[in-house]
């Protein structure tokens, strides 16, 4: 079994960060959302991987390298253009060969990792199969509909009108199948060679597709409340470990990482939280469910519930909850407004002015 990931696409900017032109590198509990998948695909027993790449092929690569970090053999496959998921396949074909095959899209994060759901599609060997989970905005994702015994009748792209709300989620199970399929579909109107074709396809040739519900499923849309959300089910389960610097006038409470080169003087921590390497935390306050990058400085601040990407300072600002902070941002107090008051105050009078 290989695994095929789709990393490319276009460098489009982040909304509501721009710390990244790869939207494969946007980080949860400080590590690359792509990382999750690899780490899954690895966690699975697979080490084949080829990994699609497109304009952002450099990001991709220095993050990834040749994948031994991840326990991992990647092929890198140049995709010209982002023609679609199917055409992804497509160029895969010599990779690929006739294998069965796990393709994973790199924005995607599953929670729970991937494993069983590789080891059933062993066991039975469908021609294909397809995650689907339940989602309030349908006609964002390509979406299946099921009949009552549960079988998939249908399958359609970023419908306006879609027949469902379960969508499809970036993890797909093919037999060399599916290869067919992809030679068979014609581009959809917004010009790519979708997969979701290729799976109808699939199933208009009666072959056998499966499918299975998940819960645990992110993908990242540039929506802040859901970027926190994952980010705190991650940070969840983290492995508590202090590797920097912590002095004796400070605390570190419950599920807390403190990556190696971290600073911490007389503040608090308080897990499930992360501070990046090189990072700084001076007479603050972390508290839960807080993820702070590298190379960061927080000063007599207090941050909860949030976000802070790499290099951003935040100094001297009070308390900050339910925030995402980019890239090399600067948080400080603004100037004081400047006020006075203008007394005439007769001989023995006692006044309270607030400051
Ligand atoms: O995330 C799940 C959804 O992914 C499914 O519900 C849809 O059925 C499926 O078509 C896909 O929809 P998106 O439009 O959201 O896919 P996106 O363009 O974001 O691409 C997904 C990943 O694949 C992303 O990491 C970029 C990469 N990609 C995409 C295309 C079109 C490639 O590597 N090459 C491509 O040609």
């Amino acid at each position: 079994m290989k695994a095929l990931v789709l990393s490319g696409g276009a460098g489009t900017r982040m909304r509501p960060l721009t710390h990244t032109t790869a939207k494969q590198l946007v980080p949860v509990a400080n590590k690359p959302v792509l990382f999750y998948g690899l780490e899954a695909i690895a966690e699975a027993g697979i080490t084949e991987v080829g990994i699609i790449v497109g304009e952002t092929a450099e990001e991709i690569q220095e993050a990834v390298g040749d994948g031994s970090k991840f326990g991992l053999d990647v092929t890198y496959i140049p995709q010209e253009k982002p023609l679609g998921l199917a055409h992804a396949v497509l160029i895969s074909r010599e990779f690929l060969g006739d294998e069965d095959f796990v393709m994973y899209l790199g924005d995607n994060f599953i929670v729970g990792g991937i494993t069983d759901l590789i080891d059933n599609f062993v066991r039975d060997r469908p021609d294909a199969q397809i995650l689907l989970t339940h989602v309030n905005d349908p006609s964002a994702f390509g979406i299946a509909e099921l009949n009552d015994a549960g079988d998939i009748v249908s399958v359609e792209e970023k419908s306006r009108w879609p027949k469902s709300n379960l969508a499809i989620v970036g993890v797909y199970l093919f037999t060399s199948a599916v290869h067919e399929a992809v030679r068979s579909i014609a581009p959809s109107p917004r010009g790519e060679l979708e997969i979701t074709h290729a799976i109808q396809w699939l199933i208009d040739e009666r072959r056998n597709v499966r499918s299975t519900t998940v819960s645990g499923y992110w993908k990242d849309t540039g929506n802040v409340v859901d970027m926190l959300e994952v980010n705190r089910s991650v940070l969840e389960t983290l492995e508590p470990r202090i590797e920097g610097d912590i002095d004796e006038e400070s605390q570190i409470i419950g599920r807390v990482l403190i990556e190696e080169g971290a600073r911490v003087r007389r503040s608090r921590v308080v897990g499930p939280a992360i501070i990046g390497r090189g990072t700084v935390v001076s007479d603050s306050y972390i508290g839960a469910y807080t993820s702070v990058s590298e190379y960061c400085h927080i000063e007599n601040s207090e941050i909860e519930f949030s976000i802070v990407l790499r290099d951003s300072s935040i100094k001297g600002v009070g308390r900050i909850e339910a925030s995402l902070i980019g890239r090399s941002v600067m948080v400080t107090p603004a100037p004081a407004v400047p006020h006075a008051h203008r007394l005439l105050l007769g001989d023995h009078s006692k006044v309270q002015i607030s400051s």
